[in-house]
């Protein structure tokens, strides 16, 4: 990761931000419109996710690059978002990020760290660490399902 990036809690008030960092993160996929607007309900951040669970944001300057949000529910930490800016993909943020997230799981005592992830994300996780331990049908319909991820800690 280069060296200019620093990571730091996200406040409330960018959840907008990193609303509209997530889109254009998952857009890289080359998704269309119609499937965009299936999985809205699941791309907005709500303030109180940052307030209530763990948000991190990796920064350069004051520009957010990526964040990531994890909470912890006891036994387990569950992963609820992990978005790199699709210029940066490729540079190490996403790891970084995915390493905070691992060391909040750890420092809440959690036995696992688990996600729902997009298919094509599964090959970043698995070089992180985690294996596929079952699948989930996506909100867009269509008999798409989502690889769930898991690392025991
Ligand atoms: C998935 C994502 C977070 C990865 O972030 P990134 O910053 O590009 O990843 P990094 O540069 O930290 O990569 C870490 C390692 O994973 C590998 N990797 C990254 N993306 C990969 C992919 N799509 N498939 C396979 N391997 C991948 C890298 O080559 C690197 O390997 P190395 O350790 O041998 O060098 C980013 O591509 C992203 O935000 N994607 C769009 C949104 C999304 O789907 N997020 C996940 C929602 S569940």
């Amino acid at each position: 990761m280069p060296m200019t990036i620093r990571m730091r809690d996200a406040r409330p008030d960018e959840a907008p931000i990193l609303t509209q960092l997530a889109l254009r993160s998952k857009r890289a996929w080359g998704y269309d419109d119609a499937f965009m607007a299936a999985i809205m309900p699941d791309m907005i951040v709500e303030p109180e996710y940052v307030r209530e669970e763990r948000a991190i944001v990796a920064i350069e300057g004051d520009v957010i690059l990526g964040y990531v949000i994890v909470r912890s529910d006891g036994e387990s930490a569950f992963l609820r978002d992990l978005f790199v800016e699709p210029a940066r993909f490729r540079q190490g943020i996403g790891k970084a990020l995915f390493g905070r997230a691992l060391e909040y799981a750890r420092e809440r005592g959690a036995r696992s760290l688990q996600l729902c992830g997009d298919p094509n994300a599964r090959g970043f996780y698995e070089r992180v660490g985690m294996t596929k331990v079952g699948e989930e049908p996506s909100i867009a319909g269509g008999g798409r399902m989502l690889p769930i991820m898991e690392l025991r800690l």
